[in-house]
Parts: C-alpha cells; sequence; structure tokens
C-alpha cells in the first residue's frame, strides 16, 4: 500500500517510514517541520535507499491536502502531526485544539473525497488519565489531566464516530506508552526542540555534555523505589506495530483501540541505571520535587495487540538503552 505519513520527518514517524518500506509499503510524507527537520527524511531515504515524496505542508491547510491526494493515490493514512508538549498544551490549549483537531478533520474530508478509508492514528497512554490500576487495558476508563491529551481523546471521539456513520471507513487507535531508543544504524532519532520535557532525550544530552545533570521528578512516588513507573518500548517495536495495523485496517471495518507497550513497567532510577549499564557511562542526577501533572504508575496490558493484531515488543531494555544512546553520541546536536 502507498501510506501517507502525516509528521512523517518526526522520531516515530521516520521509524515508522522505514519499517512500512521494510514490508514492502511506500511511503508520502507531508509534514510542516516545526518539531522536525528535512534532513531526517534523507537519512530514511539512505536507510531504505528509496526516495521519498515530501510535501512541505500543514495538514490543516484543506488545499494542500487535496493537491497532496490529488498527486498521489494514498492508500492509507497514518496521522502522526501534531503538537505534543503536555505543559505547552496548558499554557497555549487553544492552539492544541486548533491543530490537532482540525487536522484531523482536514484528513477525513479529503480521504473522503478521494475514496481513502484507512485510517490509523498516533493516541496516547494519556488518554487514560490518572489510572486506578494498572495494568492498563483498552477497555479501562479514559479521561485526561491536560488539553494535550484531551486533544488525542478528541480525535479518538472524532475518527469512532466518523468510523460509525461511514461503513466504508477502517480506523485504528494505538496507544503509545513511552517511546525511546533508535533505528540500530544510529542515524535516526529523538531530536527535541530545546530542553527535552522526556526522560531519555534528557539522559542522552546529559551523557552527551549538552546538559549537565538529569533532574528526577521526585522519589516519593508509591513504586518499588519511589521514582516514577513507566513502560518504555522501542520505538522501531512501535513502529512495527503500524505496519500491523496497516494491514489490520485493511482488512477490516470499524473501529478498533491497541496499547502499544510492552507490559513491564521501569522506574526512572531503573532507566538511569539500565542506561549508565549498557554504555558504560555515568549519569548524574539530583532528586528534585515531583513535576506537576505526573501520575505514579502507568504500563500496558498489551494482550489484544498480540491476539488481534500478532505484535509484541521484541526489544530489551538493554537496546532501547544502547540505541538511543548510538544515535545521540553519533548526532551530539541532533540532525543540525
Ligand atoms: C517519564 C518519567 C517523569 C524527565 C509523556 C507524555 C505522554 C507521551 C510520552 C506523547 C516520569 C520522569 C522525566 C526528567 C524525570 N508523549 N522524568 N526527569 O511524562 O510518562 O509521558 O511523554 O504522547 O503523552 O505525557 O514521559 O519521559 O516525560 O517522563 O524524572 O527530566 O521520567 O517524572 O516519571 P511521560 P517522560
Amino acid at each position: 500500500m502507498n501510506v501517507l505519513l502525516t509528521g512523517g520527518a518526526g522520531y516515530i514517524g521516520t521509524h515508522t517510514c522505514v519499517e512500512l518500506i521494510n514490508a514492502g509499503h511506500t511511503a508520502v510524507i507531508a509534514d510542516n517541520f516545526s518539531n522536525s527537520s528535512p534532513k531526517a527524511v534523507e537519512r530514511v531515504e539512505k536507510i531504505t535507499n528509496t526516495k521519498i515524496p515530501v510535501y512541505n505542508i500543514d495538514v490543516c491547510d484543506r488545499e494542500s491536502v487535496e493537491k497532496l491526494f490529488s498527486e498521489n493515490k494514498i492508500d492509507a493514512v497514518i496521522h502522526f502531526a501534531g503538537l505534543k508538549a503536555v505543559g505547552e498544551s496548558c499554557e497555549i490549549p487553544l492552539a492544541y485544539y486548533r491543530n490537532n483537531l482540525d487536522s484531523t478533520l482536514t484528513l477525513l474530508e479529503v480521504m473522503k473525497n478521494h475514496g481513502v478509508h484507512n485510517f490509523v492514528f498516533s493516541s496516547s497512554a494519556t488518554v487514560y488519565g490518572i489510572p486506578e490500576k494498572v495494568p492498563l487495558v483498552e477497555t479501562m476508563p479514559t479521561g485526561c489531566t491536560n488539553p494535550y491529551g484531551w486533544t488525542k481523546l478528541m480525535n479518538e471521539q472524532i475518527l469512532t464516530d466518523a468510523a460509525k456513520a461511514d461503513s466504508r471507513l477502517s480506523v485504528v487507535l494505538l496507544r503509545y506508552f513511552n517511546p525511546i531508543g533508535a533505528h540500530e544504524s544510529g542515524m535516526i532519532g529523538e531530536n527535541p526542540n530545546g530542553i527535552p520535557n522526556n526522560l531519555m532525550p534528557y539522559i542522552t544530552q546529559v551523557a552527551a555534555g549538552r546538559l549537565e545533570c538529569l533532574g528526577v521528578f521526585g522519589n516519593d512516588y508509591p513504586t518499588h523505589d519511589g521514582t516514577g513507573v513507566r513502560d518504555y518500548i522501542h520505538v522501531v517495536d512501535l513502529a512495527k506495530g503500524h505496519v500491523k495495523a496497516i494491514d489490520y485496517a485493511d482488512s477490516h471495518k470499524g473501529t478498533e483501540i491497541f496499547n502499544l507497550g510492552t507490559g513491564t513497567g521501569y522506574s526512572v532510577l531503573d532507566i538511569v541505571n539500565a542506561f549508565m549499564k549498557a554504555n558504560d557511562l555515568e549519569i548524574p542526577y539530583k532528586i528534585k520535587q515531583r513535576r506537576p501533572g505526573d501520575i505514579a504508575e502507568c504500563y500496558a496490558d498489551p494482550t489484544k495487540a498480540k491476539e488481534i493484531l500478532g505484535w509484541q515488543a521484541e526489544k530489551t531494555l538493554e537496546d532501547m538503552c544502547r540505541d538511543s544512546w548510538n544515535w545521540q553520541s553519533k548526532n551530539i546536536n541532533g540532525y543540525e
């Protein structure tokens, strides 16, 4: 299939593009490069030895999206494009609602005009809000604690209602847990703008000497060592989950939700220690106050994805730590 990846120049988009091409699909990328680099696409082309059509557009812009669909026969869409910083979403909620919801509505309208019916959406475990219990199952209650999370949940609702109203539409909602790691080549990886919000890129930038010391946000949570527990999943495993999701969407109708996690939770200190061990590096850290909005524990029950998609994460925590550092050490300043 020829797959449109909106936000395809981003961290998860580039890794998914590689795995789609490895699986025999072709790809078209739409990205406004507001939080990514055209260089990342060049690296994907090198890895896959494939030329990839790239449209530097805002997927909220109807005319641009129409032009892309009239110039390419698209069989499926994976919608990654969106604003995704939890803290920032609290400062500029209207920009998050406008961008993250308009893009989905525009894509659905243009897809309908062009007879495209397969839609895979980049959702997030954040839609579970403060979980009543773990591991998290897709049928558990949802509810968000920040505008970013609400845009993900609202998009899930928009897509679910659209599929109810149009029996030709096939929607797969993928709830990501915490993606880390990088392609084994070290040519593509996580490249956040400014000071990283997320744990692993902060660690790798400390290791690279770009940042001095890691702040551990709280060690008084009710977890095995007091620090926050999350389900870290290798970005290549996550990318392979999208290949399975595209194939599933092409052979089913309606809407299906899948957790994409490993089913294992690791604490912040587990990650720091695993990173130091895997790479034989010291990571200085200081215990700090809890970060507002953080939860104690969050990890997946990935049974449904295994049983229905035939997908499960395969890479180890050591793989994730080694590959994260392999990317950063070869690209101290990211794609610049
Ligand atoms: C992980 C753990 C922190 C940074 C977020 C979004 C989620 C998804 C993934 C988009 C927590 C601790 C972190 C640091 C730390 N993004 N931490 N020091 O918050 O689980 O999820 O990213 O979809 O929607 O909410 O990921 O990497 O920020 O934090 O101690 O400098 O590391 O407290 O326990 P999070 P994270």
